[in-house]
């Protein structure tokens, strides 16, 4: 199946609550990215939907966030929330919108992506526990869950501290 993976547009929005609605079984997600939209770190860049036959049946988002340690902060990103429609999954099509995402982060200038998710999924795109780094979230969580991505050589050295999301994330 051939599918486009491009920025969001402005008509996209809708299709974007839709998908995650769908794909999350909850309104939860489409309602954390309209949110995350509205705010000055959003980059539609890096917002990016995946179109099969002129529909959009896949969504990713990597939005800025900070890993903060007591004396030092620094600047990383934050995959979530992806999506794919249920009958569009088990196709590629989320791995297509990891991929693109990753190498367009990196040409952004981004160091390192951190994910909360699928311990059996986000490995197969370099991702590993965050806890290599010592780097934290700021709940509890499973150690195997909570990962983190070089995008560039030793783009983590050095670095430790607690991941910080903004507070629209509380929501979800
Ligand atoms: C996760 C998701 C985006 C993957 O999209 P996709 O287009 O099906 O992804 P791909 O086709 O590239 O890869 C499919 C793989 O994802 C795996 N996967 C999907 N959901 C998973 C889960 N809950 N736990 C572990 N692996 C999962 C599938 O088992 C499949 O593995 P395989 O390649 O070994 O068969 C899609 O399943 C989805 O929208 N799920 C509901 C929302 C969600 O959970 N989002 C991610 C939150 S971390």
């Amino acid at each position: 199946m051939t599918s486009v993976i491009r920025p969001e547009m402005i008509g996209d929005y809708a299709s974007i609550s839709k998908v995650n609605d769908l794909a999350f079984s909850q309104k939860n997600e489409g309602r954390l990215i309209l949110a995350l939209r509205k705010t000055r770190e959003f980059i539609p860049e890096l917002s990016l939907v995946a179109v099969v036959g002129g529909r959009v049946v896949g969504h990713i988002l990597f939005y800025p966030t900070k890993i903060k340690s007591n004396d030092a902060s620094y600047g990383s990103l934050s995959l979530a929330p992806m999506a794919v429609l249920p009958e569009y999954q088990k196709q590629g099509i989320g791995s297509r919108l990891v991929e693109e995402g990753l190498k367009k982060a990196r040409r952004l200038g981004f160091k390192s992506v951190i994910v909360l998710g699928h311990a059996a999924y986000y490995p197969r795109f370099g991702f590993e526990p965050a806890g290599k780094w010592s780097i934290r979230p700021p709940f509890e969580v499973p150690d195997d869950v909570f990962m983190a991505l070089e995008l560039v050589k030793d783009g983590l050295k050095d670095i430790q501290g607690t991941v910080e999301y903004p507070p629209e994330f509380n929501d979800v």
